[in-house]
Formats: C-alpha cells, sequence, structure tokens
C-alpha cells in the first residue's frame, strides 16, 4: 500500500512539473475558441478552393476531422473534442510558423510547404482565416482581443 502511494505522488509530482513547465513556455490552446473560430474553417467554402472538411473527414492523413451527422450544422461537443485533440496534435502552441496546420495549405510563395494535394488554400499569412489559426496557435482565448484582423 505505501509504496503504491508513493508511486501515485511521485506521478503528480511529474505532472505537476511537465505541466507548469510547458505553460511556462508555450500557450496553452483553448478550447472554446476551437470550437467556435476554428472549426467553421474548416467548413467553410472558400472561392476556388474545395472545403478542408470535404477532403479531410475520416481522411487516412493526420489531420481527419468527425463526420457530421446527416444535415448537421456543426459538430456535436463530443465531436468538437476529437477534433480538438486531432487538430491540436498538428500544431505547435505559441508557434504558427513551425506549426503544419498552418503550413501545410498555405501556398509556398506565402511561406507554406511547397506541396499539398488539397492545394493552396491561403496565398499568405494575411488571410483571414489563417490568422484566426494562428490566434489560436498563440493562445487567443474569446475574451482575448481581437487580433487577427
Ligand atoms: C482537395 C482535397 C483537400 C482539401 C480541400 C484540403 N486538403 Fe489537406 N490534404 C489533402 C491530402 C490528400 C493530404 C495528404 C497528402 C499531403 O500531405 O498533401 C492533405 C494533408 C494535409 C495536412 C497534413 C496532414 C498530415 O498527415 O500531416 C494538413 C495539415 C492539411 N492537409 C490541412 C488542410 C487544411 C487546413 C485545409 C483547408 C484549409 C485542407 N487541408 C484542405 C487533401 C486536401
Amino acid at each position: 500500500m505505501p509504496s503504491r502511494f508513493l508511486i501515485i505522488a511521485a506521478v503528480m509530482a511529474v505532472a505537476a512539473f511537465s505541466v507548469s513547465n510547458t505553460s511556462a513556455q508555450a500557450p496553452k490552446l483553448d478550447y472554446e475558441f476551437f470550437k467556435s473560430r476554428v472549426q467553421p474553417i474548416f467548413l467553410a467554402k472558400r472561392p476556388d478552393h474545395a472545403r478542408c472538411y470535404v477532403c479531410h473527414v475520416e481522411s487516412n492523413n493526420a489531420f481527419h476531422l468527425e463526420r457530421l451527422s446527416t444535415d448537421a450544422l456543426g459538430w456535436t461537443e463530443e465531436q468538437s473534442r476529437r477534433n480538438f485533440e486531432t487538430v491540436s496534435k498538428l500544431v505547435n502552441p505559441g508557434d504558427p510558423d513551425t506549426s503544419r496546420l498552418l503550413l501545410h495549405p498555405l501556398a509556398p510563395e506565402g511561406g507554406g510547404d511547397v506541396f499539398h494535394s488539397g492545394g493552396r488554400q491561403f496565398q499568405s499569412k494575411r488571410d483571414a482565416s489563417w490568422r484566426t489559426l494562428a490566434a489560436w496557435v498563440k493562445g487567443a482565448t474569446l475574451g482575448s482581443p481581437e487580433k487577427e484582423k
């Protein structure tokens, strides 16, 4: 019994340490901001471009979104949580410029990756949606001042 307690205490100490350690360097990704500002970008129709959702719903690459139920306008709370988990792994909190989610769909001339099968979704980092993604990666919350316009 006492040894099990010690292990639990040790695990908690390590967890507490790593939480405080990462939060000192990188901002925390905000779920509410993701849900109401980032997710709509994946569903939005942009002129001349297919929606991220069309190609990335249940796709077999690392960016796979939950399937919307028929005639639902958005994801359920549970699905949004899963999307949040998936998408969080594609970004480096605090650093949009090294985040795959932001570089992959960005045109190479705009500083993005050379190739994305889904095309150049964003021409440059001035794109409003791109800036919203970047704001989320930098830890924006719904309450934080509007920076991305
Ligand atoms: C026409 C289909 C299509 C559209 C639209 C599309 N993508 Fe993709 N995307 C792909 C395919 C196919 C891949 C995997 C091959 C590759 O890396 O190009 C991919 C890969 C990615 C990856 C890398 C995933 C990994 O495994 O590391 C990211 C991030 C990404 N897309 C983001 C986006 C975003 C954000 C949008 C919308 C703004 C978008 N894509 C729109 C087809 C698409």
